[in-house]
């Protein structure tokens, strides 16, 4: 008994610790500046001027929360994945001209995020490909030159459609299955019923017979 209570407080202090650690690294980890760029505290304003350009960056790295001035000028990214600014709710200032954006679909994050964020930080931002969006200023793409985000939805929804025909197909195929084997299972425990009681029948008389003649 004594036993149990000491271990329990001692089971806690690794469990404690490692906790604590993962918070934080968890607080840190947000607030830690990409490899790749190099970040400039702001002073009395709090927060950090993250300047990623001319990098060569393929991608938009893992940001510090409180980025207020984000350069991400002169790289090589194509797309930036949906959600990537989501969390810097601190941004003042951004830069992401000088990429060779391609728009197709994916771009719509990118194009509406500008959009919300300011006039200028879309102002200067250029489609590279497909071929029929080159030189094509983002804030000017319509939904006609994005066609295919429209069309490729039908097809989803039809995906969706038949996936769900096949699922109901096989649910009502099943459940027909079943009440067969049920149906068939019962009568086959009726005849084996019937079939016990014709064939224990003889063995019956035979037994009162011999009853009968032993009295
Ligand atoms: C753009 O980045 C490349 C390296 O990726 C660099 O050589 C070039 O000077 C940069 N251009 C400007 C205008 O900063
Ligand atoms: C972004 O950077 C480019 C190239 O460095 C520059 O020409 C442009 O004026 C900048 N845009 C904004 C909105 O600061």
């Amino acid at each position: 008994m004594a036993h149990k209570m000491v271990a329990c407080p001692l089971l806690w202090i690794p469990a404690t610790a490692g906790f604590v650690t993962l918070m934080l690294f968890s607080l840190v980890h947000a607030e830690i500046c990409p490899l790749s760029c190099t970040c400039k505290p702001l002073g009395e304003m709090k927060g950090w001027l993250v300047d990623c350009s001319s990098k060569g960056l393929k991608e938009v790295p893992d940001l510090p929360v409180s980025t207020r001035k984000l350069y991400l000028q002169n790289n090589s990214m194509t797309t930036v994945r949906t959600g990537a600014f989501d969390n810097l709710h601190n941004l003042e200032e951004m830069n992401v001209s000088d990429n060779p954006w391609n728009c197709d679909c994916d771009i719509l994050y990118l194009k509406f995020w500008l959009q919300d964020f300011s006039e200028s930080s879309i102002a200067n931002v250029i489609c590279a490909t497909p071929a029929s969006n080159e030189r094509k200023p983002l804030s000017q793409l319509t939904g006609n030159e994005l066609d295919n985000c429209w069309k490729s939805l039908p097809i989803k929804c039809l995906n969706f459609f038949w996936r769900d025909l096949a699922l109901i197909t096989f649910a009502v195929v099943v459940l027909i299955l079943t009440s067969c084997a049920l149906r068939f299972s019962k009568r086959l425990a009726y005849q084996v019923t019937t079939r016990d009681y014709y064939s224990a029948a003889p063995l019956l008389r035979k037994h009162n017979l011999e009853n009968y003649m032993s009295q």
